[in-house]
Formats: structure tokens, C-alpha cells, sequence
């Protein structure tokens, strides 16, 4: 089934949203609370260990049930029974969209062109079991027989987000084998990483799933040539393995096809963590930790999926998204993650909401005329906040942040905790409440600064508020909630594509830049600067005469 094209704007929901928002704009939170003492009972969501708390927001009861009523004007229901049932619902590339097929339980049925997909993601899922386990245990051994202690990662983009940020956010749980990553085709970082490394021990995990892409490749033929020092062509085959759809040229890089892990074109590169691409997650953290990782976020689908959207927590969280960012006009969003194991969650979710709902031509093949993705950037509180929260709290731009948290610390360390979460909840409320002129004189009075020192000052320290936050308080971070916590966004950033109406899961506007960087380093090899507009020949020109 196709998706539907319905402008929202042109819906009748989102011309009583302006309206409503003409309204509300001004509003003051603080002033919200005080009259409404059941506000946070309202507008927050309780879920498996979540607590969702979304009251401070510049919302009210009408703006949720308008925001509901535009999911429900432009087809969310129907959008997300495709999405489960494996519907062609990425239609530009022909594909179902069934990474949520990856993580559901074995005996269910869901099948692309009629076939069941589920035999063989749990035929994958055992090999990347038994797989897991041969290496962990030493069990299967590098050429000259000592068991491994390095895995590297060759990959980019979702073959190496998802893996970088669940290994790093799992760290507590790991294993002893060390986990390295090698994305960027630079070619110093590559020798950073293998300098480390002693080859008659390390595992090297190619994941692409195309297999054709330049980085992973030109990464892997470095790394092989660096391995092919020490050990023998025939012990590739011991050392490297691949996650691919492309067991040709998988096997003409010379592994064995006995170690390559399949995976789907209906699985998208920043949604595969949850297929073999995650090898190096389990193989990082165990298998059963891997395991628990997808039965969190096939929790959190049973969820979205069966909810009604006035207590859906992915629903909530896409309607607030859009509700500023198309009616507030903010153009970014902040993600505060206050532990530091979720450092790589702000750039896994980069790829995830940008890559997928970075577009401007609508589902009728017409530009929109509206905004559509939001820019998403953050750092683990309170690092962050001694970075760029000045601009949060006292810049011009509003920036909606959703605030993650957890009750209980990984090694019971409770006066750190503590520490942490004081200002996990005290950098909420600032950005709500804001400090008043009034606030301020009367710490001036208390200090006894001179009226006049004052009322120089007085201004800097003014905090308008009235800033958005999202709370997210999870219990503790373990494989599952964080399995949960990532389903959570991945359906978030459905729902806002369904109802800007743009397809979320191809990635076309990566491929401009691909074509002209090959053409480019023809032009680098041959040592001939061709056409480019005079800036580009210039610094090309530049380049080849200062090599
Ligand atoms: O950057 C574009 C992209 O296609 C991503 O969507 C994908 O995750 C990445 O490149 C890597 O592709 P592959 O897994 O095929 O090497």
C-alpha cells in the first residue's frame, strides 16, 4: 500500500493550529502552572520504566488535541499499519521499511511480496549467536591460533552510527575484547587505529550494506594490506568478515561466504543497528545483552503500534516537534543526555532525523511550502551545559531540548548521581521559569550592589524562560531501555515524515556529492583541474601545486 499525500497545511487541523498558535504564542509556562495545578498530571506519559514528563511545553489541552487531530487528518494510522505490515512505504527506492521485522518476537509473521521475513531474521540473529559466542569464548582464533582481542569496525554512516553509539552506551556491559571503529576514509585515523592493534588477534567486521561504498572499501583494502604484512592471503578468510546484501563482491574481497552476515534492502542503513550491522555490539557486549537490546525497542513497537496517540510517547514527542517547528519556527533541537554513555546518541540521531526528513519535495513529487526537518545537534549534560547552554537560556533562538535521565547509576555511585541529576532537573526548570528583572534586583539588594552598578547590570542577568523541555527519566540504562529509548526517536521521526508529508527513508541528497568526488579524484590522479566554477578549480589547483 502507498502512503497517502495530504498537505497538512491544507488540513483543517493545522488552519486551527495557526490560529491556536496566534493565541498561545506569548503564553507564559510559569503562568500555565500556576493556574492549572494539574498540568504535569496531564501532560505526562508513564510507560515500562519511562516517565515522560512533556508539561513544559508551551502547550495547553487545545493544542494536543489539535496536534492529535492533524495525526489523524493526514493518515498516521493507516502510515503505521504499513509501516508494521512491510507496505512498499519507501517508495522512490521500491522498498518496505521493516527494520521493526528485525526485533519482533519469532513466531510473528510479516512478509514483503508475500513471503514471511521472519525465518530468516532469526536465521541471521542465530548466526550472529553462535558467532558471538565462538568469539567471545576464544573458541575460533586468529591465524596462529590465539583467541581475539580487538574487533574493528570498518564502516560509515548507519554501518557504523548505530554500532558506535550502542558499544559506547553499553559500555558498563562489555566483554573483554576491544571494540574499534574505522569510518572516515582518512587515511591517518585508519593507521591511529591499526597502530594499536596486533593482527594475529584482531577481528576485522566489514559492514556496508551495498559493499560499494568508497570509504569502507578504500578503509578495508588499507587495512587488509596492512594485515597481508604479518599473515598470508588465506588468512583473511580467518580474520575478516562482512554484513552485506552484496555477497559477490563481498567474496571477491577475498572472505569467506561461510562469514558473511545478510541483511535486506528493506532495512535501511540508519535503522540497522538491529540487524547483523550490530555484529559488533554483540560481539562487544554478549549476544544476550544484544538480544535484550531489541527486545526493548520491540517493546517500545508494541507500544507505538497499539497505543492511542493521546498516550503514545513516540507520537507525543513527533506533534511537540512539529508544533515548533512549524509554528514557533525553531529550526533545531537539542538532545542533553545527562550520562556520558549516551556521548554518540546526538550524532547517531543526526543521521536518523536528517538523513530521513532532511527534504523539501513532498510525497506528490512537489516542493513543499512548509519546513520539514529539524536540525538536531547535543552533548551529555552537564558538559553541556558548560558549553552552550548560554545560548539555550539567554540566546535568541528557541530551542526545544529533550532532557534524558536516569534514577539510578550504573556503579551505585550516588553522590555523583546526585550531583548530576540536580542539575539534570534544576537546568528544566531554569529554562522555564527564567529569572525576572525583579529576581534579580533583589539579589542586587542582598549583595548591597549600588543602584547604579545595578541597573547596568540588570539586563545581562535577566532569563526570559519559557524555554521547552522534554524530560525523559528512565530507570536505569541497561541493553533494554536503551533498546526502547532508540525505538522511541526512530518512530518519532516516522510520524513527523508522515505528516510532512515526505518520504523519511531514502537518502537521495547524498548522492550529488559521491558522483563529484569521484569525478574529482580522477582529476586529482590525472593531475588535471577540468570544468568547476572558478572557486572549486582554484583550491583544486592550489591542492595539486602544494602536494
Ligand atoms: O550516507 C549515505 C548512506 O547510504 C547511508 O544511508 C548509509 O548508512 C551509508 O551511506 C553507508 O552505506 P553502506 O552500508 O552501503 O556502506
Amino acid at each position: 500500500m502507498a502512503l497517502n499525500t495530504i498537505n497538512p497545511t491544507e488540513t483543517s487541523a493545522w488552519k486551527k493550529l495557526q490560529a491556536h498558535y496566534n493565541e498561545i504564542q506569548k503564553a507564559s509556562m510559569t503562568e500555565m502552572f500556576k493556574a492549572d495545578t494539574s498540568r504535569t498530571e496531564k501532560f505526562h506519559l508513564k510507560w515500562n520504566d519511562f516517565l515522560v514528563d512533556y508539561s513544559k511545553n508551551r502547550i495547553n489541552q487545545d493544542t494536543i488535541d489539535l496536534l492529535l487531530e492533524l495525526a489523524n487528518e493526514t493518515g498516521l494510522k493507516n502510515a503505521i499499519s504499513d509501516y508494521f505490515g512491510g507496505g512498499i512505504i519507501n517508495q522512490t527506492e521500491n522498498r518496505a521499511v521493516l527494520h521493526t521485522a528485525l526485533r519482533a518476537k519469532e513466531s510473528a509473521v510479516i512478509n514483503v511480496d508475500g513471503i514471511n521475513v521472519m525465518p530468516e531474521v532469526y536465521a541471521v540473529k542465530n548466526k550472529v549467536k553462535s558467532f558471538t559466542n565462538e568469539i567471545t569464548s576464544g573458541k575460533r582464533t586468529g591465524y596462529t591460533g590465539k583467541p581475539f582481542t580487538d574487533i574493528v569496525n570498518i564502516g560509515i554512516g548507519g554501518s557504523d552510527l548505530g554500532p558506535v553509539m550502542a558499544v559506547e552506551a553499553l559500555q558498563y556491559y562489555k566483554n573483554h575484547l576491544n571494540v574499534h571503529f574505522a569510518s572516515n576514509v582518512d587515511g591517518d585515523h585508519v593507521q591511529e587505529i591499526v597502530k594499536k592493534l596486533n593482527p594475529e588477534t584482531t577481528l576485522f567486521v566489514i559492514v556496508s550494506k551495498t559493499f560499494t561504498t568508497q570509504e569502507t572499501l578504500t578503509n578495508s583494502e588499507t587495512i587488509k594490506t596492512w594485515f597481508l604484512k604479518s599473515a598470508s592471503q588465506e588468512d583473511v578468510a580467518k580474520h575478516f568478515v562482512a554484513v552485506s546484501t552484496n555477497i559477490q563482491k563481498v567474496t571477491e574481497f577475498g572472505i569467506n561466504p561461510d562469514n558473511v552476515f545478510p541483511m535486506w534492502d528493506w532495512v535501511g542503513g540508519r535503522f540497522s543497528l538491529w540487524s547483523a550491522v550490530g555484529l559488533s555490539i554483540s560481539l562487544a557486549v554478549g549476544f544476550d545483552n544484544f538480544n535484550d537490546l531489541l527486545s526493548g525497542a520491540n517493546e517500545m513497537d508494541e507500544h507505538f503500534k497499539t497505543t492511542d496517540f493521546d498516550k503514545n510517547i513516540p507520537v507525543t514527542l513527533a506533534l511537540l516537534s512539529v508544533w515548533y517547528n512549524n509554528f514557533f519556527g525553531a529550526e533545531s533541537e537539542a538532545l542533553i543526555p545527562y550520562t556520558q554513555y549516551l556521548q554518540k546518541l546526538a550524532p547517531y540521531l543526526q543521521q536518523g532525523t536528517m538523513e530521513s526528513n532532511g527534504k523539501s519535495v513532498g510525497r506528490d513529487g512537489k516542493p513543499v511550502n512548509y519546513e520539514t526537518g529539524t536540525i538536531i545537534w547535543g552533548e551529555p549534560g552537564t558538559n553541556a551545559q558548560h558549553a552552550f547552554f548560554q545560548l539555550i537560556h539567554q540566546g535568541t533562538k528557541l530551542i526545544p531540548s529533550d532532557f534524558i535521565g536516569f534514577v539510578k547509576p550504573l556503579y551505585g555511585d550516588e553522590d555523583h548521581h546526585d550531583k548530576l541529576m540536580s542539575n539534570f532537573f534544576a537546568q528544566t526548570e531554569a529554562l522555564m521559569n527564567g529569572k525576572s528583572g525583579e529576581q534579580v534586583q533583589a539579589e542586587f539588594d542582598k549583595q548591597g550592589l549600588s543602584a547604579e552598578k545595578a541597573s547596568v547590570l540588570l539586563p545581562f542577568k535577566v532569563f526570559a524562560g519559557n524555554k521547552p523541555t522534554n524530560t525523559i527519566l528512565i530507570q536505569k540504562l541497561t541493553p533494554k531501555s536503551l533498546g526502547s529509548l532508540i525505538a522511541m526517536y526512530e518512530h518519532k521521526i516516522f510520524v513527523q515524515g508522515i505528516i510532512w508529508n515526505i518520504f523519511s527513508f531514502d537518502q537521495w541528497g547524498v548522492e550529488l556529492g559521491k558522483q563529484l568526488a569521484n569525478s574529482i579524484l580522477e582529476e586529482i590522479h590525472s593531475k588535471q583541474v577540468k570544468n568547476h566554477d572558478s572557486s572549486t578549480g582554484f583550491l583544486l589547483n592550489h591542492f595539486l601545486e602544494s602536494k
